[in-house]
């Protein structure tokens, strides 16, 4: 049983290939050897790259003959061994369904009212003339409205403020470019033994369960945050979740970045496409609906996806691409060459959101938060926000970019954003 063939350069400088230019490379790998390609990169082991809609299905439709392995070798130390990214099943479903409720339904409705109230108030702070990083400013927003699904009513009190700036750092840290690099080249072992990283993690647990711990003493809030639902959750016999599994879980939320990131990208397409920021201006000052806004955020999500792959490992010998893989097998439906890929998106790398006015996303062509019991849980959820956030900056503020030349993919802790960071000026 072999893998498909792939490039045959040292793990090292396959590491360095990803680290600095993984996105073309990926390309590049695709036009030499087809839809399934083998990367053998230091700290990741075989990863079998997929890039054909049937392969990801099979993968997606898998259920528990596949299970967990690691897309960023960052998200181990950082997330957690109890994180449910992280957990096999049955534990990885059951915690899943215990913080679901608070990114469907009912739940959706609710906050759109506060996403719109946050993105009003941080317009409100930017800077006219002057010119100024979107992404940071998308950070600073995203968090505060993760934070309110994660604490509900209590995320406004100041009690939380600490848990923010550290938060805030954590972020900053991560994402410094020499950070990264090492994290590529040393792996997770180098993170797991960073005095600087212990530093900027550690008053984010500590305020995180803090907050748990002040509220196991506080009555139960009418309407459930996330928060709550951890602490009223309980395991199969019966006890409660302890602190290692509170703090995992927590952190996974809260430390969402690929929100931000397209949000960033989304801006970052729509000024450089002025016919499409138009439509979207009309749509808003129409009040239209939503029709093309959603499509906008589908096309940003197509065109530059944050995450350009997901992972798993097989739990049992599979035939994937024409070939028996054996069990252990890390596979990677690939979301960016999908994405790009001009069998499923005429004109791939033209930013045209009407394409989804005209055909709904596919299952398997369209897979930006991922697929099967493992496809993110904030979904709809994220999509709703960006939609928000959108129509908010586009009404109150009129956006122009610092360069009109599109901004390169550059990586980042935990996604790929605009290489600027969103360089814009209210005009
Ligand atoms: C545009 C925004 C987002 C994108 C593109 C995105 C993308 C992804 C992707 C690609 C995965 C892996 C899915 C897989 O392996 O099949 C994932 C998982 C996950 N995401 Fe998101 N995500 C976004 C926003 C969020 C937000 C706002 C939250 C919560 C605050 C969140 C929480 C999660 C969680 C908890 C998982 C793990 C799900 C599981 O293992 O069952 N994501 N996301």
């Amino acid at each position: 049983m072999s893998l498909p063939p792939g490039p045959r350069m040292p793990r090292a400088l396959q590491a360095l290939g990803w680290t600095n230019r993984a996105l073309p490379w990926l390309e590049r790998c695709r036009e030499r050897y087809g839809d399934a390609f083998t990367l053998r990169i230091r700290h990741w082991g075989d990863w079998v790259l997929l890039a054909d809609p049937d392969d990801v299905k099979r993968i997606f439709v898998a259920g528990d003959k596949v299970g967990v392995a690691l897309a960023n070798p960052l998200l181990g130390p950082l997330l957690g061994p109890s994180s449910m990214m992280l957990s096999e099943e049955p534990d990885h479903m059951r915690r899943r369904r215990i913080v679901l409720p608070a990114f469907h339904g009912e739940a959706i409705a609710n906050d759109a009212a506060t996403i719109t109230a946050v993105a009003r108030r941080e317009v409100a702070a930017w800077p006219a003339g002057e010119p100024f990083a979107l992404w940071p400013r998308m950070q600073v927003l995203t968090l505060e409205v993760v934070m309110r699904v994660v604490f509900g009513e209590r995320a406004d009190e100041p009690r939380l403020d600490p848990l923010r700036r550290h938060l805030t750092e954590l972020t900053g840290w991560l994402n410094q470019p020499r950070n990264i690099a090492a994290l590529s080249f040393l792996g997770p072992e180098w993170v797991r033994h960073s005095p600087a990283y212990h530093r900027a993690m550690r008053p984010v647990e500590d305020e995180a369960l803090a907050e748990v711990r002040r509220r196991r003493a506080e009555p139960i809030p009418d309407r459930l945050d996330v928060v709550s639902m951890l602490i009223a959750a309980r395991r199969e016999d019966g006890s409660p979740l302890g602190e290692e599994e509170l703090r995992d879980e927590l952190v996974t939320l809260l430390s969402d970045g690929p929100t931000s990131t397209s949000l960033a990208w989304a801006f970052e397409r729509l000024l450089r496409n002025p016919e499409t920021l138009a439509r979207a201006r009309a749509e808003i000052a129409d009040d239209e609906g939503d029709a093309y806004l959603d499509a906008v955020v589908k096309e940003t999500l197509r065109l530059r996806p944050p995450v350009p792959v997901v992972v798993r490992r097989l739990l049992e010998p599979m035939r994937i691409a024409g070939r028996d893989l054996p069990a252990g097998t890390i596979v990677a439906p690939c979301i960016h060459l999908l994405h790009r890929d001009p069998r499923y998106y005429p004109d791939p790398l033209r930013f045209r959101p009407e394409r989804f006015l005209e055909t709904p996303p596919g299952t398997y062509t369209w897979i930006p938060f991922g697929g099967g019991t493992r496809r993110c849980i904030a979904a709809p959820y994220a999509q709703l926000e960006m939609k928000r956030v959108l129509r908010e900056v586009l009404a109150a503020v009129d956006l122009k970019p610092v360069d009109t030349r599109g901004e390169r993919v550059s990586k980042a802790a935990i996604s790929f954003s605009p290489g600027e960071k969103g360089l814009v000026m209210v005009g």
